[in-house]
């Protein structure tokens, strides 16, 4: 079990994740965790380097030689590598074709395990992802898998602006050895398909409350 208590969220591409993670953690007054900003830096690093991924020992090499910092500021996870802060460009198409091959190495994954659970040694926060539940906090009481159609994924990406097929990268990361993609037993699962982001978010609340965790006065959700 984590130190301080941990909110995980998992789920597919344009599931709604990252938007409930973050009104969520907003109305819980706790840190936002967005852990798939790390696996899209990186990727970011070694496409930008041109790094072969075929080639193991050059994929390997070049990530041990990134500077990788993570930071919770203002209750939000900001990420540099070589010194510099990541933003926008590891949304790019480039990064959204590479990255699942990437956080499909179980020695990458492996090597990033104690920089997540770091996160949570003093502070609350919720943690999105593909594995929070399942592997980086698999002890914690407050575990969320959040689904939805592919169709309605589809539509809600391209109302993002967003034209990359998550088809490919959604089968990738579930068919993976390493951590893949699942709901764990003891998810709550929500399927939010025909939900709003608010009725997803007064779910979890009401959930969280169940199970006990400490909510503060006021969680209200905007
Ligand atoms: O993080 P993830 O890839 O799972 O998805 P997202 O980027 O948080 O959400 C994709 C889009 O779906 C956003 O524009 C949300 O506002 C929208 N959404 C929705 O329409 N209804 C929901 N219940 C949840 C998200
Ligand atoms: O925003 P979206 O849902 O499209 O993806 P993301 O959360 O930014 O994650 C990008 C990619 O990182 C995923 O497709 C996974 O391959 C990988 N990832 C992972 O393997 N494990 C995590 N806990 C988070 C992300």
């Amino acid at each position: 079990e984590p130190r301080r208590p941990v909110v995980a969220v998992d789920g597919p591409s344009a599931s709604g994740k990252s938007t409930v993670a973050k009104a969520l953690a907003k109305a819980l007054g706790i840190a936002y965790c967005n852990s798939g900003l790390v696996y899209r830096a990186i990727t970011w690093s070694l496409v930008d380097k041109g790094v072969d991924l075929d080639r193991e020992q050059s994929f390997k090499s070049a990530v041990r030689s990134m500077k990788l910092e993570c930071r919770i500021e203002e209750n939000e996870l900001h990420v540099r590598i070589d010194g510099k802060e990541v933003g926008q460009e590891v949304r790019s198409p480039a990064v959204n074709a590479a990255v699942s091959r990437v956080s499909a190495s179980p020695w990458l994954r492996k090597r990033l395990l104690p920089l997540f659970r770091k996160l949570a040694d003093d502070r609350a926060l919720v943690m999105e992802g593909r594995d929070i539940g399942t592997a980086v906090f698999p002890g914690t009481r407050f575990k969320f898998y959040i689904d939805a159609d592919p169709k309605v994924r589809e539509q809600r990406r391209q109302k993002q602006g967003e034209s990359d097929s998550i088809e490919e990268r959604d089968w990738e990361d579930r068919s993976r050895k390493a951590a893949p993609l699942r709901c764990a037993a003891d998810a709550v699962f929500i399927d939010s398909s025909r939900m709003t982001v608010e009725e997803v978010v007064l779910r979890m609340l009401e959930e969280l409350r169940k199970r006990g965790f400490p909510l503060p006065k006021e969680s209200s959700v905007s």
